[in-house]
């Protein structure tokens, strides 16, 4: 059996920046709310007509640049998004085309926020069993697109972009252990309006807007979070001192701060770009590895602890030595 390793990372960001006093002159909300309750003070927004599958195309140019490889070089494509560009084709396959290249596995994972860890687990299974040799894991959402914008307790959460890296067959890990959970059963407090079975028109069904119950997820994310971290250091059998940073889902930065005490480490050793980017859905992980790769703070040989929680309710982990 080989391990999967994390041969390089990029992200894309568009280039619109949405400022929490832009919301608040569109719904009753202010700039202080938003800070205290969530940490956001920004997020971006992807221009009319700028899909998913272009974000994520530019996020796997910028991993595979960083990992020294090209298209040609890739053997698996896994995606992860809730807003691909069409019901179908995946946009993964679109991705595909779109670096030039055909004939490997390409396929898109759904799993909301949880979706670029769902991603990763799946693809480092197809390494681990020398099913795929490369490949391109990606998150990537325009979340901005399921809102309804006179809803101040959603629209004022969600940002658009995309996040990517490329895993690599090796003999060490690598991604010591992957993590995944689901339970169908909190669809109420947390979903999309409409249906395909409707029709999926606004006409038969309305508008594809998300409709969740923020506080109640609020306590489940952060109980959930909890027993990943604990899930993820004993599979390992590790101690929390072992790990040296965490990377989490950038929901809302008292999340981040719970899973943080929960593990003890410091915020310092704690990436997070929620302040800037607000909540990316599936690209919120992989853009925030990026950002502290590319800023020199995460370091080869390091212990990574990634984490998610999103509708589904979904959610899981991955240990990576990077
Ligand atoms: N501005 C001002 N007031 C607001 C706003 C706003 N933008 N939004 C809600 N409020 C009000 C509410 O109406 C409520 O007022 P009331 O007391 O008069 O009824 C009050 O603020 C408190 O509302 P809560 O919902 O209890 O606020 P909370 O502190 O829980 O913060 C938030 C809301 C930010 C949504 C938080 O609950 C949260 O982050 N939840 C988790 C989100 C998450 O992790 N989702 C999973 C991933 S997302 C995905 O998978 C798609």
């Amino acid at each position: 059996m080989k391990y999967a390793s994390i041969k390089g990372t990029g992200s894309y960001l568009p280039e619109k920046i949405v400022t929490n006093d832009e919301l608040a002159a569109m719904v009753d909300t202010s700039d202080e709310w938003i800070r205290e309750r969530t940490g956001i003070h920004q997020r971006h927004r992807s221009a009319d007509g700028e899909g998913t599958g272009q974000m994520a195309e530019a996020a796997a140019r910028h991993a595979m640049d960083a990992a020294g490889v090209s298209p040609e070089d890739i053997d698996l494509i896994v995606l992860g998004t809730t807003t691909p560009d069409r019901v179908y084709p995946a946009t993964a396959c679109q991705v595909q085309a779109r670096l030039g290249i055909a004939g490997c596995a390409a396929f898109d994972v759904q799993a909301v926020c949880s979706g670029f860890i769902y991603a990763l687990g799946v693809a480092e299974k197809f390494i681990r069993t020398e099913s795929a040799t490369r490949a391109l894991v990606i998150g990537a959402d325009v979340h901005s697109r399921l809102l309804d914008w006179a809803d101040r307790s959603t629209c004022i959460l969600f940002g658009d972009g995309a996040g990517a890296v490329v895993i690599e067959a090796s003999d060490e890990p690598g991604i010591m252990s992957s993590h995944l959970h689901a339970d169908g059963r909190y669809e109420p407090l947390l979903y999309v309006d409409g249906s395909v079975a409707d029709g999926y028109d606004a006409q038969s069904a309305g508008p594809a807007v998300t409709r969740m119950q923020g506080n109640e997820v609020f306590k489940v994310a952060v109980r959930t979070l909890g027993r990943i971290v604990d899930e993820t250091l004993a599979a390992n059998g590790l101690k929390r001192q072992a790990v040296d940073w965490l990377i989490p889902h950038q929901a809302n930065l008292r999340i981040i701060q719970a899973t943080a005490k929960k593990l003890r480490l410091p915020m310092d050793r704690v990436v997070v770009t929620v302040d800037k980017h607000g909540n990316t859905s599936a690209a919120s992980v992989p853009l925030a590895l990026d950002t502290a790769v590319r800023d020199g703070r995460i370091k080869r040989g390091e212990i990574l602890l990634l984490e998610a929680f999103g509708g589904g309710f979904t959610w899981g982990s991955a240990l990576v030595r990077f």
